[in-house]
Formats: structure tokens, C-alpha cells, sequence
């Protein structure tokens, strides 16, 4: 029976492993492109960094292309943007082309990013069941069960007909470009990358199948190939029974 919830003692301790696993994965890869969509947030920091510090000579990342899974519709130079984070902690560290870095442009107006972003997936990714096809997507979790930039009040985007929608943060009312849930759900392998006790309440909901959990984003990505892989330490599984 395949494991799906991996536990470590430490953020540090699961970002050196799960690079590790991530790059066999990627050399393991039999394609000439490996499409990978990741999240923002704190949680991907340290594996940018672990990835620059280990693997910043690697040659495989000539094969990776990144995309983003969601992106805060801020200028690049915006502290809050996903993309300037990843660049600053990992491509201004390695070596790989720039056409294999896809940024969702937050400086231009989110619609019109959605669309643009959506056809650039079109273009680019392999096409399975009407969808494309990301090789891997790494999700995170918000402390109120978002995963992307799908809020809890927003769950119609978990069915959205569309590659990409703008969402809403709702507390801060910032807008967001994000994949949508059936975007996701066609990805070939999913990873969800959990850390902090903040999370441990509605990581208990999702994992003690709670009736709360059906209101979760994060407990509604039903990836279509195979169940997502949890990636988590142990502060965030600490309310598990
Ligand atoms: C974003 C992310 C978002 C993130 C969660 C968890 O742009 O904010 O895509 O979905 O993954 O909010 O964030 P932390 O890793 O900071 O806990």
C-alpha cells in the first residue's frame, strides 16, 4: 500500500528530502520537459533555498519549466509577489534558460492575465481529458484550508470550466490569477507541502475526514491520475488522532 502522508521531524528535514525525491523524480522523467507548478506563500522558501544550495549546478534544470500555481497580481518587484520570492531564493542561483520560467505577469490586469496564462498552458503542456497535463504540482495550505488561490469562499473555482481564474483574497480583497481545481486535479502527481502548527486544525479536519473538511479547498483536490501526497512536519499533524 503506497504511503501518501509523509511526516518529518522539521520544515528543514522535509525540504531536504523532498528535493531530493523531486529531482530523482525530474531525472527519472522520461520526457524532454518537466513541467512543474508551485505555490507560493513561506512554505516553498525553503525548499528554493535547499534546491539552490544543493543542486545549483545541476544540468537537469535545463529540462525543468516552472509555472505558478497562483500569483499575487502585484508588480515582480512586489514583496509580495510568488514569482520575485522564487527568483531571488532559486533562478538567480541555478542555471536554466529564462523561457523555462513562466511567470503569470502580476503587473497586467487579471483578467487578461488569467486568459493570456491559460493560453500559454494551451500552448506549451500536453492536453489529456480536454486539460493539461502538469507533470507535478506542489500545493500549499492556508491556516483556513485554501490551497492556490482558491478560498473557502470561492469553492466554485474548484470547477471552474477555465485553466486559470482571478480569485479574491478575502481578507485583504488582492487579487489573484490561480489555476482551478480541475486544472489541478489533471496534474500527473500532486504534492501537498504542510508545515506549522497553525495548520494542525485543519489538517486533523481533512485527514480525521471530518464533516468540516467538505468546505476545505485543500480537502477537494482529487487528483485524477493518483491521491496527493502530503508532505508534512510534524507540528502541523500534532491534533492528528
Ligand atoms: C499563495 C499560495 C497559497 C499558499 C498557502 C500556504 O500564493 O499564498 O499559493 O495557496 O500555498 O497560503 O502558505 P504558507 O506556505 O505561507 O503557509
Amino acid at each position: 500500500m503506497k504511503n501518501y502522508l509523509h511526516i518529518f521531524k522539521s520544515p528543514e528535514e522535509l525540504a531536504n528530502k523532498f528535493v531530493d525525491k523531486l529531482m530523482d523524480w525530474i531525472e527519472n522523467h522520461s520526457g524532454d520537459e518537466f513541467h512543474l507548478a508551485i505555490s507560493g506563500g513561506k512554505t516553498p522558501d525553503l525548499l528554493f533555498s535547499v534546491f539552490a544550495e544543493k543542486y545549483n549546478n545541476s544540468t537537469l534544470w535545463q529540462k525543468v519549466h516552472f509555472w505558478w500555481v497562483d500569483e499575487r497580481m502585484v508588480p515582480a518587484t512586489h514583496p509580495e509577489s510568488n514569482f520575485r520570492i522564487a527568483n531571488n531564493l532559486l533562478f538567480s542561483k541555478i542555471s536554466i534558460p529564462e523561457e523555462n520560467i513562466h511567470r503569470i505577469k502580476g503587473e497586467n490586469d487579471p483578467m487578461k492575465e488569467a486568459l493570456s496564462y491559460s493560453a500559454q498552458i494551451q500552448e506549451k503542456l500536453p492536453v489529456q481529458n480536454g486539460w493539461p497535463v502538469f507533470d507535478l504540482i506542489l500545493l500549499g495550505m492556508g491556516d483556513d484550508g485554501h490551497t492556490a488561490s482558491i478560498f473557502p469562499n470561492q469553492m466554485e473555482l474548484l470547477v471552474s470550466e477555465k485553466i486559470c481564474e482571478v480569485a479574491t483574497h478575502p481578507v485583504s480583497g488582492q487579487k489573484r490569477v490561480t489555476l482551478t481545481g480541475n486544472a489541478i486535479n489533471n496534474a500527473e502527481k500532486i504534492c501537498f507541502l504542510v508545515t506549522g502548527s497553525s495548520k494542525a486544525q485543519r489538517l486533523t479536519e481533512i485527514f480525521d475526514r471530518q464533516p468540516e473538511a467538505e468546505y476545505l479547498p485543500a480537502s477537494q483536490i482529487k487528483c485524477r491520475r493518483e491521491v496527493p501526497e502530503w508532505y508534512v512536519d510534524e507540528a502541523a499533524i500534532q491534533k492528528l488522532t
